[in-house]
């Protein structure tokens, strides 16, 4: 059985990928330090890959993490690093803790990769690499603008690492994955996202709103130039995001020679805010209360993806709908205990 080291394993999308491989027949190993996820996590990855697994609380900055992982291991065939800071705003607040965090767990992956002989990596990258895009359909062809956050900017670095790496005669194997915006749960509801303190994203943000934890969601603008005014964005189901991992995994596992790629992940489809709301309201027959406040700063009116190159290359599309991600989503909130209650 092929061990996969998942750096930020214990987080939301880590989980879920965490499941995902032990359903394709991989044995995960999670690396993670707690710093920013919560211990209970484990406890739905243990029922959902009956214990499966290997957790190692280790800090993915730490070189010797990775010698540790490896010694415990004997063998590890892949990585794929998600560990890193993913706040926005809070990017903007603390510019030095995302270049730390982000820059310097990518740069020990990279060199334990390096020290101790793994061939296989999957990124987890994300859209905001694109800056504001000319077009709101982005390929991967479509131009790298300036980045408006440090937290993008950090993205935009660990790609350039991973492309200085490519072009030494080093002999990796590696993937970019560029996330659009990942949302719903493990369908079994059993794990999901556990944002700590108050949720920057939009989706934690309204189920919070739905179960009466949060009073009301304030709509961050209504003035930009879409239909209804609000911003567009490529909602993809957390499942569907940790299958192209899978997949990815498999596309390069056994393949020889040195290789760098990079793949949208995204539906293809544009659902904006206002959209979001509504349908969570009629497929969870839920009122939430809506304000309409002002722009946050840096968002991008309209962005989604063009994932065809997933499609024909990987063998990948979403099969999840807005729905089902916003049943989902839903379904995991309502097990959820309010913090301090
Ligand atoms: C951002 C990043 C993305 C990153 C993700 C992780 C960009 C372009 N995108 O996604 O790369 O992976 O964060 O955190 O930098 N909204 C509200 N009210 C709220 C919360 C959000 O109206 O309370 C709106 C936002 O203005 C935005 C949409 O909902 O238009 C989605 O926001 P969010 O869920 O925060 O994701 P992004 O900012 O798109």
């Amino acid at each position: 059985m092929k061990k996969i080291l998942l750096t930020g394993g214990a987080g939301y999308i880590g989980s879920h990928i965490a499941v995902s491989l032990y359903e394709n027949g991989y044995f995960p190993v999670i690396l993670d330090n707690f710093s920013n996820s919560e211990r209970q996590v484990i406890n739905g990855i243990k029922a959902l890959t009956e214990n499966n697994f290997s957790l190692h609380d280790l800090d993915c900055k730490d070189p010797e993490s990775f010698d540790k992982v490896l010694e415990a291991e004997g063998r590890i065939d892949g990585i794929i690093h998600l560990a890193a800071y993913k706040a926005v705003g809070e990017s903007v607040q603390d510019p030095l803790k995302y270049y730390h965090n982000n820059m310097t767990s990518m740069w020990a992956v990279l060199d334990a990769m390096e020290r101790l002989g793994i061939e296989n990596l999957v990124f987890s990258s994300s859209c905001t690499v694109y800056g504001t895009p000319e077009n709101e359909v982005v390929t991967e062809e479509t131009a790298i603008n300036p980045a408006f956050s440090p937290y993008g900017y950090t993205k935009q670095a660990c790609e350039r690492m991973m492309e200085d790496l490519h072009k030494t005669n080093s002999r990796k194997k590696q993937i970019r994955l560029r996330y659009f915006n990942p949302i719903g749960a493990h369908p079994s509801a059993v794990i999901g996202e556990l944002p700590i303190g108050t949720p920057n994203n939009l989706v934690p943000y309204i189920t919070q709103v739905g179960a009466g934890w949060r009073e009301q969601i304030t709509v961050f603008g209504n003035d930009y130039e879409t239909a209804d005014g609000t911003c567009i964005r490529d909602y993809i189901h957390v499942v569907d995001l940790a299958e192209a991992h899978v997949l990815s995994l498999g596309r390069i596992l056994d393949k020889s020679g040195s290789s760098l790629e990079t793949f949208n992940i995204g539906t293809g489809k544009g659902t904006s805010v206002q959209e979001i709301i509504d349908i969570f309201q009629e497929v969870n027959n839920t009122p939430i209360k809506v304000v309409y406040g002002d722009r946050r700063p840096g968002d991008v009116p309209s962005i989604y993806a063009n994932a065809d190159r997933a499609y024909k290359e990987l063998g990948w599309s979403a099969k999840y709908g807005i729905e089902d991600c916003l049943k989902h989503a839903w379904h995991w909130q309502k097990t959820l205990t309010k913090p301090g209650s």
